[in-house]
């Protein structure tokens, strides 16, 4: 028998291979005889504008400022070591960078710790680990503090500074503590109380709840939407009551990590295509359909393309209406976490889908999370009602999870982002 290794390393017999591939040929034969081309924005989509920033390229770091860094680091470094040898032979006096010793105990750094606290971090300490006195919003206030002993210790001096935060998710600023989402949140404790301690599935599903769901459908543009207490949980905990053993998961490789955790504990065989590369996926796409399951040979139950809206590390735009055409050519299903475009993105801030001026009923699982653009917190997932009935059924989020008094906050952001004037409608 004829063994082979694929490039992406599965091994299989030849003869399952032609067996599999003849079968597989007959059956696409329809989808693949179409020329495999990218879907032409300018005549497909409303946004055809938008075409030309989709195509990103990602700037490359020039030669010179790379050389200069390595020499400032290696510069940093090496006077470091002359500094540390005029220490050691009393010709620095100025000791005061060296790590206080108190009687009886071991030096808290040693080796390299103790010398790149010494010269490199302690001397520019004051710049990390800022603390803060206001609510992290639009602005934040940091708090200044001086030294007198070389970093060692700081101390507040009073004063307070303010500066832009370019540091948290509150895309659109409602993360205040002033304004009505606080407002409706404070009426709404003053008659719900702050916690719910019980689930949905007990009696943790308030009018609140089911308000925050259908304005989630409609905010999307969906059916239905069912919305959860934690945006994670809303990933890892959600998509392995939607494909298990026996599917495939085709995962972007720089996924978020509550999905990876959600593909890991749903028990599907997991495959990475290179971030946003959707000739890979496609590649990815054909391979499987042709091999089948690696060890049955069995064509899979269901074929799952996971991707984000909006990569928050890289700032990439996924390509979303080519994972589309590949999910409809392929017959496949796309979970799309818009955590990061939910809110931010589209002419109507309805996200990706939004953006590219598609129909979010071609994806068949919309999630998102309340945290960033909404300034609140939780996450949701949106879809046709058998999609989210199922959910409601056997989604563990939703059965063994508490629900959230934070939901008014994101209803009363959510309503305000409805409002005809700031949709343009
Ligand atoms: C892409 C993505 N999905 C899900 C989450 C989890 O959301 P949350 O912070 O609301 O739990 C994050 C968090 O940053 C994220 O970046």
């Amino acid at each position: 028998m004829q063994k082979l290794t694929s490039k992406i390393g599965w091994k299989y017999d030849m003869t399952e291979v032609k067996r599999a591939y003849s079968m597989c040929l007959k059956k696409q034969a329809q989808a693949l005889s179409e020329p495999r081309k990218l879907v032409d924005m300018t005549t497909h989509y409303p946004q055809a504008d938008l075409a030309d920033d989709f195509y990103e390229t990602f700037e490359k770091i020039p030669l010179h400022v790379a050389i200069i860094t390595y020499i400032g680091t290696v510069l940093v470094i090496f006077i470091g070591y002359i500094r540390e040898f005029l220490r050691a032979v009393g010709i620095e006096k100025l000791k005061g960078t060296m790590e206080p010793m108190i009687e009886g105990f071991v030096p808290m750094y040693q080796d390299w710790s103790g010398f790149f606290n010494r010269n490199i971090y302690r001397r520019v300490q004051d710049c990390f680990n800022q603390p803060l006195s206001s609510v992290a919003g639009t602005e934040i206030n940091l708090i200044e503090r001086t030294s007198n002993d070389h970093n060692w210790n700081l101390e507040f001096t009073g004063e307070t500074k303010k500066v832009l935060n370019f540091g948290s998710y509150n895309y659109l600023g409602f993360a205040e503590n002033t304004g009505p989402c606080v407002e409706a949140v404070a009426k709404c404790s003053a008659e719900y109380g702050v916690g719910i301690c019980a689930s949905r599935q007990e009696m943790g599903y308030l009018d609140l709840h089911k308000e925050l769901d259908e304005l989630t459908a409609e905010y999307l543009g969906v059916d239905a939407a069912i919305t959860f207490p934690m945006g994670f949980a809303s990933n890892s905990m959600n998509m392995p009551s939607l494909v298990q053993k026996g599917s495939l998961i085709l995962s972007d490789e720089l996924n978020h990590c509550s999905l990876i955790l959600g593909a890991r504990l749903s028990g599907a065989c997991i495959q990475t295509f290179k971030h946003n590369n959707m000739e890979d996926l496609e590649e990815k796409l054909r391979a499987a359909i042709v091999a089948g399951h690696p060890r049955t040979s069995r064509r899979w139950k269901k074929i799952l393309i996971v991707v984000e809206g909006v990569y928050s590390m890289e700032g990439s735009v996924i390509c979303l209406p080519e994972v589309l055409r590949l999910k409809k050519k392929y017959k496949a299903y796309v979970y799309l976490d818009e955590a990061h475009s939910i809110g931010a993105m589209g002419s109507r801030g309805r996200g990706i889908v939004d953006y590219f001026g598609l129909d979010p009923k071609d994806v068949d699982v919309m999630m998102g999370t309340f945290t960033k653009s909404f300034g609140s917190s939780g996450g949701y997932i949106g879809g046709t009602k058998k999609l989210i009935n199922h959910l409601r059924l056997h989604s563990h989020a939703s059965i063994y999870s508490n629900t959230s008094i934070l939901s008014v906050a994101t209803s009363h952001t959510a309503d305000y982002l409805l409002l005809p004037h700031n949709h343009g409608a």
